[in-house]
């Protein structure tokens, strides 16, 4: 199999400002990867012809790709609705004029970026397979060139994300994505997890001495319940699958960076005790869709909606958008929309989890 076309996936404004009630947010700042990537990687043009910048994506909600690796919102959009928000510009959307266009905020979350520099990956010689250098990195550098032209002094800055939201991901888990589909054994990779965790928390240190007062800084998801794991690491093995049919070592292996990146936010909490320093459990929240789909109203939670074939509607020579895939009929009684991201539908339900019920800690 084509290592760089295997990767291809892993990468992957509107305005609706509501009425009246003042938000508790007036703006929102986002990093992250393709879980929250509402067009950057599209208008970075680090890919020729993105299959992502074509329908089916974007076609439940939007009704035209926007870059988003979806068919409809984000659990990043269902944030901005809730507070009355505008969708988030993509930061490299509006980069020459933050001034007018980033009076509620900015995304600057890339599809296919990775929590650790892409030199991380380059020198271990698997660089090529990264959709993106975008990195966290270079992501708070945008973030600190935003905030030079919004602000001069600490007080100002201060004043100015008083009332800001920062999302610190999704984050990380292309990382892994990355590391597992070139071979690597889940005991190498736990051997990454204190690295992704520490370069996690230094970018949320760094907004924090920045001026940010609310944080939220996201975990992985149930890895082992993605159609593309579960295709790549299929196996006859039934003692490997859990009564959902998900892979337990790969769901184990979300756990233990969930748990790492959890104990580090303890400790960063006694050091900024007067900001917020949210944990989302995308993990929890996400694991519905897999152990009740019925009771969501999804006819299934593990096969992809738009796919070319094989046992969980993933295959890598037909991926959503190329030729020989299909659209399902109805994506919204699917979780997984093209292997590797979820369906309007399933964001929707996770962001709920997060926003109305116990997936945040403490409550957002
Ligand atoms: C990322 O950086 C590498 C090394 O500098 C370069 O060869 C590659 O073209 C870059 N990739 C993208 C998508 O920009
Ligand atoms: C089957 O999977 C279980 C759980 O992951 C594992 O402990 C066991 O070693 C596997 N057995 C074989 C024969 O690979
Ligand atoms: C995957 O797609 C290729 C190309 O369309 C096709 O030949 C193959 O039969 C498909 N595999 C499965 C398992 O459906």
């Amino acid at each position: 199999m084509n290592m760089v076309t295997l990767f291809f996936l892993f990468f992957c404004a509107h305005t609706r400002l509501s009425t009246s009630i003042p938000s508790r947010y007036d703006k929102i700042f986002s990093f992250g990867d393709s879980i929250a990537d509402t067009g950057n990687l599209l208008h970075s043009g680090a890919l020729a012809n993105p299959v992502i910048g074509r329908l089916p994506y974007g076609q439940t909600f939007f009704r035209r790709p926007t870059g988003r690796c979806s068919d409809g919102r984000l659990i990043i959009d269902f944030v901005a609705e809730k507070y009355g928000l505008p969708y988030l510009p993509p930061y490299l959307a509006i980069a020459e004029s933050l001034e007018s266009k980033a009076k509620h905020g900015v995304n600057f979350a890339v599809a296919g970026s990775t929590a650790l520099d892409a030199k991380f990956f380059y020198d271990k010689g698997i660089g090529r397979i990264l959709w993106s250098n975008d990195s966290l990195s270079i992501q708070l550098g945008w973030f600190k060139r935003l905030k030079s032209q919004m602000c001069t002094t600490k007080q100002e800055c201060d004043n100015y994300f008083k009332r800001s939201l920062f999302m610190m991901g999704e984050i990380g888990g292309n990382d892994y994505n990355y590391a597992f589909f070139v071979g690597g054994t889940i005991t190498d990779l736990k051997r990454l997890v204190p690295l992704v965790v520490e370069t996690i928390i230094s970018a949320t240190s760094m907004v924090i001495e920045d001026g940010a007062r609310e944080v939220v800084v996201p975990g992985n998801f149930p890895i082992g319940c993605s159609a593309i794991y579960l295709t790549m690491f299929e196996t006859q093995n039934k003692t490997a699958y859990d009564g959902n049919g998900c892979l337990k070592a790969y769901n184990a292996f979300s756990k233990y960076h969930n748990t790492k990146l959890k104990l580090a936010l303890e400790k960063l909490r006694e050091k900024y005790t007067r900001v917020r320093i949210i944990y989302a459990d995308y993990y929890g929240a996400s694991k519905a869709l897999s152990h009740i789909p019925n009771h969501l109203g999804l006819e299934n939670g593990l096969t992809a909606c738009c796919g070319g074939g094989g046992p969980y509607n993933f295959n890598n020579t037909a991926r959503c958008g190329h030729i020989g895939s299909k659209v399902c009929e109805d994506p919204s009684t699917y979780a997984n929309w093209d292997g590797v991201h979820l369906t309007e539908t399933a964001y929707r339900h996770i962001a709920t989890g997060l926003l109305d019920g116990t997936f945040t800690s403490p409550p957002i």
